[in-house]
């Protein structure tokens, strides 16, 4: 078994991923991070730089690559659920959980637009609205859904935690 975990940037899916994977002893992967090491540079300068579609192709071959892999956490990019191959194989013997957040939270926890190509930095709010309703149904897919607005990391980890807990 392992956990997969999906949804928007800024959801928290990295910080998150990283202490369920603490409390669950096992290990955490990151497609971005798996990514920036392997290429030598961030999703966001990638896909400015490559344009979208190369950047997929990468993170189709490292979601491929954790699909293999057991017993672990997994990290998502807020892209990965677009690609119903991506999911079909990371949803195999796995518990995947989507993490929500409303467009407002999102935007405050973005950070620097800079570094998010996907959001129009003329107008973030409504760009954010309009590519989580596209995404939503990609999203729909995962077996839980938590909402975390309001909710610290630690917070949406141990309600993780309880979800799938070994028994
Ligand atoms: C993307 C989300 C980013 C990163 C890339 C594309 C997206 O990851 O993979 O910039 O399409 O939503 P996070 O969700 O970890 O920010």
């Amino acid at each position: 078994m392992k956990v997969v975990l999906i949804g928007f940037m800024g959801t928290g899916k990295s910080k998150v991923g990283k202490i369920l994977a603490q409390k669950l002893g096992w290990p955490h992967f990151d497609t971005d991070d798996m990514i920036t090491k392997d290429v030598g540079a961030s999703p966001g300068d990638i896909i400015r730089k490559r344009g979208e579609a190369p950047f997929r192709e990468i993170e189709r071959k490292a979601v491929q690559l954790l699909s293999t892999i057991d017993r672990c956490v997994i990290s998502t990019g807020g892209g990965v659920p677009l690609d119903k191959s991506n999911m079909s194989d990371l949803s195999k013997n796995a518990h995947t959980v989507w993490l929500k957040a409303r467009p407002d939270t999102i935007l405050k926890r973005a950070g620097d637009l800079k570094s998010r190509p996907l959001i129009d930095p003329k107008n973030p709010l409504e760009s954010i609205r309009q590519r989580l309703s596209e995404r939503e149904k990609s999203y729909a897919v995962a077996q839980s859904a938590i909402e975390t607005d309001g909710l610290n990391p630690d917070q949406v980890a141990d309600q993780i935690f309880s979800l799938v807990k070994p028994a």
